[in-house]
This record gives C-alpha cells, sequence and structure tokens, in this order.
C-alpha cells in the first residue's frame, strides 16, 4: 500500500504524541500519521515512575540550580545553551499538560504540588502522580490526541527505512550535503505487507534502545529503531557509548524481562543503600550518599557487587513511615510483595539495569537532524546535548515535551514549502532472506544482549569493548 500523508510521526510516546497535538491543533486540515510499533499506549513514556522535573516551587529553587544540577550529572559533556533552554521552557510544557488533563499529586491539604526529589537534584522539584508519572501522562496525551481528527495513529506498524535520495538511485553517502528525508517503509504487521508512507516531513520519537542489554527497565519495544534507521540512511548520532544504568532495579532471579524499576524517589523518600549485613557504603562513593547522581550510584554498586561478590545490594525502606510509602509507591510496595519482600519488613534487593539512552540522533535547538533534511527528532531517540554523559533524574520526560513543541513551532511556516517526493518506489525485498526459523533470530537477539550486558556494561575496558567487537562483527 502506499499512503501520503503531510506529517508522520513514528512513535506514540510522550514525544511523538506531545507533538501531533500540537500539529493538529495548528494545521486543521492537514493529515498527521502516527505509526506505533505496538498499541499506542505501550511506550518508555508508559513506564516512568519517578516524575518530570521543573522549576516550580520559586521560594526555595530556580532556573540556575537546575541547570546547575543537570550539568554536573553530565559529567562537563552537557550543551549549556540547551540545559537552559529546556530547564527555562520546561515549567511551561509541564503547565500545558497539566491543562490536557494531567493529574499530578498535590500536597495533602493544600493547592501546591507534592514535589519529589531524585538523585542529583539540589530541591525538592519532580512533579509525579504516585509512582506511575508516565502512565498517567501517557494517558493525558491519548485522550487528548483522540480529540482530533487530523491525528490518525497506525498501531502494529513497525517503520523499517527512512526513505531518502538513495530509493532514487542516487548514491548518499555520509558526508552528502543535502540528504532529505521523504517518508518511511513499515511493515504492518497485520498482514505482514511493507507500505510506503510518504510524508512532507517526518518526526522520529521512537525512543529508547535498553533492551540490546540482558538486563533493563526497558519495555521490548525499546531496541533503537529510529537510531538505525537514521544511521543506515547516513545521518549522524553521536554519544552512543552514553547508556544510563539505573542503580536500583528490583533483583529478580527469575530474569524478568523488563526488569521492575525501584524508582530513585524512593530514596528521595528516604530509603537508604546497604549491604546484606545492612551496612551503608554510598559514604565511600558520593558525599550526596543514596542520592548521588545516578551514574555514581550504579557504579558503587556495580563494585561492591564485585568486591562482595554479591549478586545485588539493598534498599532499606524499613525505617519510613508506612502510610507514606504505600501512598507515595503503591506500585512498587504491591510489586514487592508478590515478589515476597514486605518493604516495611524486609529490605528490597536491587541491581543496576540499562534505563536510558543519553545519546541518539543529533539534532539542533529545533530538533532538526543535522544531516538530513525534513527529518526531526525528539525524545529519547534523539541527542539534544541535554544529558551530557549521564542525564539527570526525571530530566527525560521534560526533555521530550521541549523539544516536540520547539519542532512544531520550527516547522510551523516550513510546511507549506515542502512537497511529496515523485518517483519514490515501493519496497525492494531484493537481498533479503527469510531465516525460515525464528529460533535463528532469538538465538541472535540473545547472544546480543550477552555480549552488550558481559563486555559493554557499566565499567569497561579496551580489552572487553574489543571483545564485543570482536562477537558483534560475527553476528
Ligand atoms: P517512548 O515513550 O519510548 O515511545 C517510543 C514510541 O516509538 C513507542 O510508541 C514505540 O512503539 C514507537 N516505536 C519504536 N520503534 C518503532 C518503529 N520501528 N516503528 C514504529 N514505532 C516505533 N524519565 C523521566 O523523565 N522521569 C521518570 O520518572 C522516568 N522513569 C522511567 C521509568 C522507566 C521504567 C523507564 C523505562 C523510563 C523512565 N524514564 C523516566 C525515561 C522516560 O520514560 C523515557 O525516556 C521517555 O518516556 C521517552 O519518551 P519517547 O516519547 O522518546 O519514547
Ligand atoms: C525513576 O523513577 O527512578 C526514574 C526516573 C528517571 O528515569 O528519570
Amino acid at each position: 500500500m502506499r499512503t501520503k500523508t503531510d506529517i508522520l510521526v513514528l512513535g506514540s510516546g510522550i514525544a511523538g504524541l506531545t507533538f501531533a497535538i500540537k500539529a493538529a491543533q495548528q494545521f486543521p486540515n492537514r493529515q498527521i500519521l502516527v505509526l506505533t510499533k505496538t498499541v499506542e499506549g505501550e511506550s518508555n513514556t508508559r513506564y516512568a515512575q519517578g516524575g518530570v522535573a521543573a522549576v516550580w516551587d520559586e521560594q526555595q529553587d530556580n532556573f540556575e540550580k537546575h541547570i546547575a544540577d543537570t550539568l554536573d550529572a553530565g559529567d562537563g559533556l552537557c550543551k549549556e545553551n540547551i540545559v537552559r533552554i529546556v530547564v527555562e521552557e520546561g515549567p511551561e510544557r509541564v503547565r500545558e499538560i497539566i491543562g490536557w488533563g494531567a493529574r499530578f499529586d498535590k500536597e495533602k491539604n493544600s493547592p501546591g504540588y507534592d514535589l519529589a526529589r531524585e538523585g542529583g537534584h539540589s530541591e525538592h522539584r519532580i512533579l509525579h502522580y504516585k509512582d506511575l508519572t508516565g502512565w498517567e501522562m501517557q494517558r493525558t496525551l491519548m485522550e487528548e490526541a483522540a480529540k482530533y481528527q487530523n491525528i490518525k495513529v497506525l498501531e502494529h506498524y513497525f517503520a523499517l527505512d527512512l526513505i531518502t535520495q538513495h530509493h532514487l538511485g542516487r548514491m548518499v553517502i555520509r558526508v552528502t550535503p543535502d540528504i532529505e528525508c521523504y517518508g518511511c517503509y513499515a511493515l504492518n504487521k497485520q498482514n505482514n505487507e511493507i507500505d510506503t508512507l510518504l510524508a512532507r516531513v517526518t518526526i522520529l520519537c521512537t525512543g529508547g534502545g535498553g533492551q540490546v542489554y540482558k538486563s533493563t527497565t526497558n519495555p521490548v519495544i525499546a531496541t533503537g529503531d529510529g537510531v538505525a534507521m537514521t544511521y543506515r540512511a547516513k545521518g549522524r548520532v553521536e554519544n552512543m557509548e552514553f547508556m544510563q544504568f539505573h542503580p536500583t532495579s528490583l533483583y529478580n532471579p527469575a530474569g524478568e524481562n523488563p526488569s521492575f524499576l525501584v524508582s530513585e524517589a524512593v530514596r528521595g523518600f528516604g530509603g537508604i543503600l546497604k549491604s546484606a549485613e545492612g551496612e551503608e557504603f554510598m559514604q565511600h562513593y558520593d558525599s550526596r550518599l543514596s542520592l548521588a547522581p545516578r551514574d555514581i550510584v550504579a557504579r558503587a554498586i556495580d563494585s561492591e557487587m564485585k568486591k562482595r561478590g554479591t549478586d545485588c545490594m539493598y534498599l532499606d525502606c524499613r525505617h519510613l513511615d508506612k502510610e507514606g510509602f504505600t501512598a507515595h509507591f503503591p506500585t512498587i510496595y504491591d510489586k514487592c510483595l508478590s515478589v515476597g519482600i514486605d518493604p516495611m519488613k524486609d529490605m528490597i534487593p536491587v541491581v543496576p539495569a540499562c534505563h536510558y539512552m543519553c545519546g541518539g540522533i543529533q539534532v539542533d535547538e529545533h530538533g532538526r537532524q543535522s544531516s538530513i533534511h525534513r527529518l526531526y527528532a525528539a525524545g529519547e531517540c534523539s541527542s539534544t546535548g541535554l544529558h551530557g554523559a549521564n542525564r539527570l533524574a526525571s530530566n527525560s520526560l521534560l526533555e521530550a515535551m521541549v523539544f516536540a513543541h520547539r519542532i512544531f513551532v520550527d516547522i510551523r511556516d516550513k510546511l507549506e514549502g515542502w512537497d511529496f517526493k515523485d518517483g519514490i518506489p515501493d519496497w525492494n525485498a531484493e537481498g533479503t532472506t527469510d531465516p525460515q526459523e525464528m529460533v535463528l533470530i532469538t538465538q541472535s537477539i540473545k547472544e546480543l544482549k550477552d555480549v552488550m550486558s558481559y563486555y559493554v556494561g557499566i565499567v569497561r575496558s579496551n580489552i572487553r569493548l574489543k571483545r564485543a567487537l570482536d562477537r558483534l562483527y560475527l553476528l
């Protein structure tokens, strides 16, 4: 099938839907097509727990503090102008989603929001909805998007390749200066056909890639497809070495996929990291103890596990108020109980797990892909320069909303000038093979996850990376 759409959005998480809603409002006569790999509500967004960081309480907090915390967490590799943009424009975007119906928790008997704290933040500035913030934001966005008839969401559509001049027979290499994107080829998983989707402009909002690791908090849709498509189309990607490991996923010897996250907000609420013997250990690594930035805490846990030869460390919440804990973290509490751990009586066993892709598709301050025209990227698949080497907790949802808005502003006056490209051929399956047995693919995925987890984990060395590279070439 061939389809023409004015705007093609790949991904229905916070970045994709925020952008689609704005575009639909601005262009009531233009068609916005949103593709999503499984169902509309399945995304990394949906699993976000801690919340969204924004300067809210101006008596206590200010932009300079949030900027300083973000720069510090990023280990000197953030782009300062981008940090300022996201921090300063963030509160407006949060007000916008509240206007669309997002219900963040309020303080008891007060109209003010209950602001939480997470690792690396010097102030309480995390708006949240219990420990289900992402679910609430995804719900809000889906309900808002459904109000616009010009947004069409295609579920079970798997984008495969971006269409560029390459598909018209022209040689396109990484330094070709005028590469343009004309849409994408996508597999309709309901009939197994590959459709040609032509667009005036394409927005990549395909999320992260944690599923390349054996242990990750990311759902199975998170396989870095947007980054791979951009790379294959000869676009620039950057900072892919900065995969963030969350320090505290629930240790589950049965190897659950995805790993269940125990939010950093639990440490913000007073949870303390300890060994099995009940000793605190973070004082050996950082003066901020259990609330140090994520990379420091993850490395500390990794190092303690290696030294002690243990499979996990522990988060002690036994001293915390049960009523407060269960009100803030009902999902975490229930999950722990379901595996025989009562957080009020037992320490919670935790291990680091791959959590967030700090690098990705290189974009500028308007979300424009830096080397392919008519292509934009927002959210976790993009690399804006906000996170540097390590993302500050709860800055991701914020970044996705800020950049979805910036892309919308950038294309507002350009859309009319972009036409559909003629002569694009249908998908050419030449050179592909049918593996006959699916097990050959699932086994390759398993090998990939093993290689990444053993050799490209939290602490790396040249010798391990070389081994990974050799194995990956074989795969
Ligand atoms: P996603 O929400 O992941 O959406 C990606 C979309 O792209 C999906 O709809 C998917 O189906 C689609 N897609 C992917 N590939 C294809 C393809 N080939 N074809 C078609 N569609 C495709 N961040 C915070 O700021 N605060 C938090 O509290 C927080 N907690 C988190 C907790 C967990 C457990 C996890 C996993 C992440 C958390 N994060 C948090 C990170 C944050 O949730 C994500 O970075 C953010 O939601 C990403 O949004 P997105 O729109 O970029 O991508
Ligand atoms: C968490 O709740 O710990 C996750 C927050 C984040 O990824 O920003």
